[in-house]
């Protein structure tokens, strides 16, 4: 067996673009409808609508390998601009943010280096590219117009002679509600249109609740961009996924074992990686059979739990009484799958004993209260986050 040094699996980060799995549909449209039209002079704007850890980041960056591409190899010919603007507030923010990662491309893009020249300090052999922290900030404020950011970014496809831009805006949740950021990415697109700068796709990523922000900001918005649901994915390729990762470092892993660890990631792309990871650490002779199975997934629970459910909500579920009603609700999920929630009416069938019938009701408001469950219907229920089902239903798997 191999000395471990290295995961096959990325809890924490998006997955590298050659080893992404699925999404054939979404892949097509998104050739189709954007990199295509782009390619062919046109300009096409995107939404990643998904929720936490469903993929977005990885999905962006599998279309901007693609987008990259020379034509020959199945590719576009465009240049591809990532920008996570997570932690930016303003206009000039978001402009600096632009000129920062473009600096950094020109250490893969030779011809935007003398163009960019200017806010570089030093490019590494290996292409790593130092950048000029005061030159960017003091040249940013003029950026921060639609036309003039426009212009840069018909001037960066110039140099570079590609077909057009492709530019991800990710981790746009915080500015999604701010009051400019609507208008300014609504002008971007329309400006765009009307003067003919340049072919450009743009990609936006985030949570439905985000989508549904900045509609709200701006209703016009809603116009300019086609949604793309960043969904679960597919069993099969959660099978694949783990097949081929634990076959690239030499573990076999039973059938029952890659069933059990497929069913409980529930489609969830971020609960395979942690699954994976936890049972690839833990595997001591390069088989990984059903108890190892087991145990990954009570550890990997608790890994879910501390990094991605509130602390509050994870602390309640340990309590005993909640524990019980919880393990019933995770039976439930074993049973009906993923997605589908739970009934008042149901569960009081099936709790089976007067004193969790009696909590049931409590447990469903503190439940409301901290955000973790949603109502549907009167007397249904469902998962506010598709990671906190996730959650339970490791919690409740059958060894427990
Ligand atoms: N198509 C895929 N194939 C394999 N792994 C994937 C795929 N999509 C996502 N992942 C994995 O899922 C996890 C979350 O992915 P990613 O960071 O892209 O999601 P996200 O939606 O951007 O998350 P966040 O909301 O936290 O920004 C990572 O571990 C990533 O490697
Ligand atoms: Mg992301």
């Amino acid at each position: 067996m191999m000395e471990k040094s290295r995961s096959p699996f990325y809890p924490e980060m998006p997955v590298p673009p050659e080893e992404f799995v699925g999404r054939k549909d979404v892949i097509d449209r998104i050739r189709a409808r954007g990199l295509g039209q782009v390619a062919a002079g046109r300009s096409y704007s995107l939404f990643l609508e998904g929720e936490y850890g469903f993929g977005k980041t990885s999905l962006a960056q599998y279309v901007m390998r693609l987008a990259a591409a020379p034509a020959e190899e199945g590719g576009y010919n465009l240049l591809p601009l990532y920008v996570s603007i997570g932690g930016c507030a303003t206009r000039e923010d978001l402009a600096q943010y632009v000129l920062r990662a473009a600096t950094t491309l020109s250490g893969t893009w030779q011809a935007l280096r003398e163009f960019l020249g200017r806010f570089i300090n030093q490019v590494t052999l290996f292409g790593v590219v130092s950048v000029n922290p005061s030159a960017v900030r003091e040249t940013a404020p003029d950026l921060a117009t639609p036309d003039a950011l426009l212009g840069f970014l018909a001037n960066l496809r110039r140099t570079s002679s590609t077909g057009g831009v492709v530019l991800v805006f990710d981790e746009i949740n915080g500015v999604a509600s701010s009051d400019w950021f609507s208008q300014f990415i609504k002008s971007l697109a329309d400006t765009n249109s009307v003067q003919g700068y340049l072919p450009l796709l743009l990609v936006l990523c985030g949570t439905p609740d985000r989508r549904r922000q900045m509609i709200a900001r701006h209703r016009p918005i809603e116009r300019i961009w086609d949604p793309i649901t960043v969904d679960a994915v597919d069993a099969a390729d959660v099978r694949e996924y783990l097949l081929k990762a634990f076959r690239s470092v030499e573990i076999r892993v039973a059938d029952a074992a890659l069933e059990m660890m497929t069913f409980y990631s529930g489609g969830h792309p971020r609960v395979m990686h942690i699954i994976g990871d936890v049972a690839f650490w833990q595997d001591k002779d390069g088989v990984i059979d059903e108890d190892d199975a087991i145990q990954a997934l009570t550890d990997a629970a608790d890994e879910v739990g501390r990094k991605f459910v509130d602390r509050q909500i994870v602390d309640e579920l340990h309590s005993e009484t909640y524990r019980s009603i919880l393990a019933v609700v995770g039976q439930r999920i074993l049973k009906r799958g993923f997605g589908e929630g739970f009934t008042r009416r149901d569960m009081l069938a099936q709790l089976a004993d007067p004193r969790l019938e009696r909590n049931f009701d409590n447990f469903v408001q503190r439940m409301r209260a901290l955000g973790a469950i949603a109502v549907v219907a009167r007397g249904e229920y469902r998962f506010s986050l598709p990671i906190i089902e996730a959650y339970v239903a490791m919690r409740a798997h059958p060894a427990e």
